[in-house]
C-alpha cells in the first residue's frame, strides 16, 4: 500500500504561505501583479485561466485576464506582450499554451521580459535553470520538487527515471532532479527496453501523455511515482499516465490524479509572481 502524496494539502499549505508573503509585501505599498493572455476560444485553456485568475485572488496577488480573438494576428500578440513589459503593477507575464496556428509560439515566448517570465520558458531562464542560478522555475517541475521535499523525499543517490522529454516538464523536471544530486535517465517514445529502465527506479515521473501507461510491472517495489498526466476519458473523467490501480499496491508513495500534481502547477505559478515582484523590489 503507497502512501498517498496529497497535493491538494501541500498546495494549500504553499498558498497560505504565500498569502502571508503578499499581504507583508502589500503592507510596504507593493501589490503582486500577473497578466494572463489567452488567445482563441479553447475550452481547456479557459477553464486553466479562469482557475489561475481565481486562485491569484485567493491569495492577495492583482491579476489581469487578457483574451484576444482566434484571429489574432502574431504582431497584435507581440504589441500586447511589450505593452505589458513596460508597465510597472505587472510583474509576471503568461501567454497560455497552445496558441492558433498563425502565431509561432518560439517567437512569443521570446517576446516577454526574463523578469516577467513566470513561466520560466525563456531561453534565459532555461539557460539558468542548467546553470542553477534561476530564480523562477517552471512551474510543473517546481511543484513535483516540492511535493518531494514537503513529503520528506531526497533524489540524492537515488535513481530518479523520467518518461518524457518535453520542454514544459520532462527536461526541465531532469535537471532539477540532476540538481538535488539524483541520477537522472530520461525515457521517450524510442527508449529500448522501457520497462527495464523503469523498473530501476527509486523515484518515476511520468509525463508522457497516455493514458494508464505505466503499469505495476514495471514499477519497483516502495518506489515513489510521481504522475504528471493530465489525459480525459471517454466519460469525461481524468485520469494520469500512470495505471492506479495496479502501480498503487507496489509503490511507496504516488501522487493520485485528480489532486497530484495538478494543483500544484498553478500554485507554483503564484510563487513565481511573487518572486518576480520580490525581484522588482530589489533593483
Ligand atoms: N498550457 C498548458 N500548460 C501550460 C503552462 O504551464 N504554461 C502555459 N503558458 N501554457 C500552458
Amino acid at each position: 500500500m503507497a502512501k498517498i502524496i496529497d497535493g491538494k494539502k501541500i498546495s494549500a499549505q504553499i498558498r497560505a504561505e504565500i498569502a502571508e508573503e503578499v499581504a507583508a509585501l502589500k503592507s510596504e505599498g507593493v501589490t503582486p501583479g500577473l497578466a494572463v493572455i489567452i488567445v482563441g476560444d479553447n475550452l481547456a485553456s479557459k477553464v486553466y485561466v479562469r482557475n489561475k485568475g481565481k486562485a491569484c485572488a485567493e491569495v492577495g496577488i492583482y491579476s489581469e485576464i487578457i483574451e484576444m480573438a482566434q484571429d489574432t494576428s502574431q504582431e497584435q500578440l507581440l504589441d500586447k506582450i511589450e505593452e505589458l513589459n513596460l508597465r510597472d503593477e505587472i510583474h509576471g507575464i503568461l501567454v497560455q499554451l497552445p496558441l492558433p496556428k498563425q502565431i509561432d509560439e518560439k517567437a512569443v515566448i521570446a517576446a516577454i521580459s526574463p523578469e516577467k517570465d513566470v513561466d520560466a520558458f525563456c531561453a534565459e531562464n532555461v539557460g539558468k535553470i542548467m546553470l542553477g542560478t534561476a530564480s523562477f522555475l517552471p512551474c510543473t517541475p517546481a511543484g513535483i520538487m516540492q511535493l518531494l521535499s514537503r513529503s520528506g523525499i531526497s533524489p540524492e543517490g537515488k535513481e530518479c527515471v523520467v518518461i518524457g522529454r518535453s520542454n514544459i516538464v520532462g527536461k526541465p523536471i531532469s535537471q532539477l532532479l540532476l540538481a538535488e544530486n539524483g541520477t537522472v535517465t530520461i525515457c521517450h517514445s524510442k527508449t529500448k527496453n522501457l520497462a527495464e529502465v523503469t523498473k530501476r527506479a527509486d523515484i518515476l515521473v511520468v509525463a508522457i501523455g497516455r493514458a494508464d501507461f505505466v503499469t505495476g510491472d514495471m514499477v519497483k517495489e516502495g518506489a515513489v511515482v510521481i504522475d504528471v498526466g493530465m489525459n480525459r476519458r471517454d466519460d469525461g473523467k481524468l485520469t494520469g499516465d500512470v495505471d492506479f490501480n495496479s502501480v498503487e499496491p507496489r509503490a511507496g508513495y504516488i501522487t493520485p490524479v485528480p489532486g497530484g500534481v495538478g494543483p500544484m502547477t498553478i500554485t507554483m505559478l503564484l510563487q513565481n509572481t511573487l518572486t518576480a515582484a520580490k525581484n522588482r523590489i530589489k533593483k
